[in-house]
């Protein structure tokens, strides 16, 4: 079969020059949930590699640490807000149905060059919106670019159902995605996914169109997240391994090649299963779900930033992003 390989028509390359993350002080430990449901830490340590996650205070929009994380991440670049063109946010949990937490956080920031908008690619989104970003700079539509990966998955998260309230956390990661000279490098390659035979396996029932809020939505707790977490598994890691491996793969490379694997932190045994395929050491992998949990589109930028605050991730280095959420999409 011959290879899917990209297209290249580009007029200039687009890198990852900063990246930053917020996250709220407040931790749920899982102590703290074997007090709110049937659960015990051993359960969620072996089963999903959770710990703790960090909750915000009630009443906290996802603009607010999506603002915070912007900021370390432009100082980390070294640019300001007024040199910004585009925001885009990557949000399951916008501070409101509209406007675009984008202008909202482009206000916050004093980004006042800047247009922009959200994006829902649920847990891909902060992929989906890294590649949206990537083609309005090769296409030189624009020069500095922020991706705002910010979740409040407490405002939907049913803290009575025990399948899915050990799973999320709240908090944002941000990156700046720079027009950069090609020796720098920049973004190699991308391969993206939807299939909506993943729709009736994780969903938000309420809240939409089809179903506006009400009286009865509210006491049906429909405005959470609705999962049926083993067959999202099963697809989760066929994607994860899958897509990781091609991209990989088709540009001739190995996982000996690959300095790190900055995965969605759902579950660790997604993870692995990923990991495995590609052979990479522990060394090559982030781990953050032990201490933030899921925060879906946060998870990725935000463990970008903890990969540099570690010396695990330096300029140069060639790095795989994987994401499988909602949708499906992968
Ligand atoms: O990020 C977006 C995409 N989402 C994902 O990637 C999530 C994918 N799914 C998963 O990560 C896993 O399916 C979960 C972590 C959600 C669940 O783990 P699992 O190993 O698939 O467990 P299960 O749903 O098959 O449940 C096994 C058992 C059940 O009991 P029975 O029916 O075997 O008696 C559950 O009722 O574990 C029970 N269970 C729990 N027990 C203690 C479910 N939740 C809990 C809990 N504590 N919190």
């Amino acid at each position: 079969m011959t290879p899917r390989l990209p297209r290249d028509r580009t007029l200039h390359t687009a890198g990852i020059t900063g990246v930053g993350m917020s996250f709220p002080e407040r931790r749920l430990t899982n102590a703290d949930l074997e007090k709110m449901v049937d659960t015990d830490d051993a359960w969620i340590v072996e089963r999903t590699g959770i710990r703790e996650r960090r909750l915000v205070e009630p009443g906290t929009g996802a603009s607010f640490h999506g603002a915070l994380a912007a900021r370390q991440a432009m100082e980390h670049a070294g640019i300001t807000a007024a040199e910004v063109d585009q925001i885009i946010v990557p949000t399951v949990t916008p501070d409101m149905v509209f406007p675009a937490t984008a202008c909202l956080i482009a206000h916050e920031l004093g980004a006042v060059n800047a247009w922009g908008y959200d994006l829902e690619g649920a847990c891909s989104g902060f992929i989906f919106a890294l590649q949206n970003a990537r083609a309005q700079i090769e296409a030189g539509h624009a020069r500095r670019i922020l991706v705002v990966g910010t979740e409040i998955m407490s405002s939907i998260t049913n803290y009575e159902d025990r399948n899915s309230c050990i799973l999320f956390g709240d908090g944002a990661g941000a990156i700046v995605v720079e027009r950069v000279e090609p020796e720098r490098l920049g973004i190699i390659d991308a391969i993206h996914h939807v299939d909506g035979v993943g729709i009736r396996f994780l969903h938000q029932k309420a809240g939409g169109s089809v179903m506006p809020a009400s009286a009865a939505t509210v006491a049906g707790k429909l405005h959470t997240v609705y999962q049926e977490g083993r067959d999202v598994y099963k697809f989760a890691v066929k994607g994860m391994a899958g897509v990781t491996a091609e991209v990989v793969e088709r540009n001739g490379l190995t996982g000996a090649d690959v300095d790190l694997f900055v995965p969605h932190q759902a579950n660790i045994r997604i993870i692995e299963a990923a990991q495995q395929r590609l052979g990479l050491p522990d060394s090559k992998v982030m781990i953050t779900i032990d201490r933030f949990g899921n925060t879906t589109s946060a998870s990725i930028p935000s463990a970008l930033r903890v990969a540099c605050d570690e010396g695990r991730l330096r300029e140069g280095h060639t790095v795989v992003l994987c994401a499988f959420g909602a949708g499906f999409t992968w």
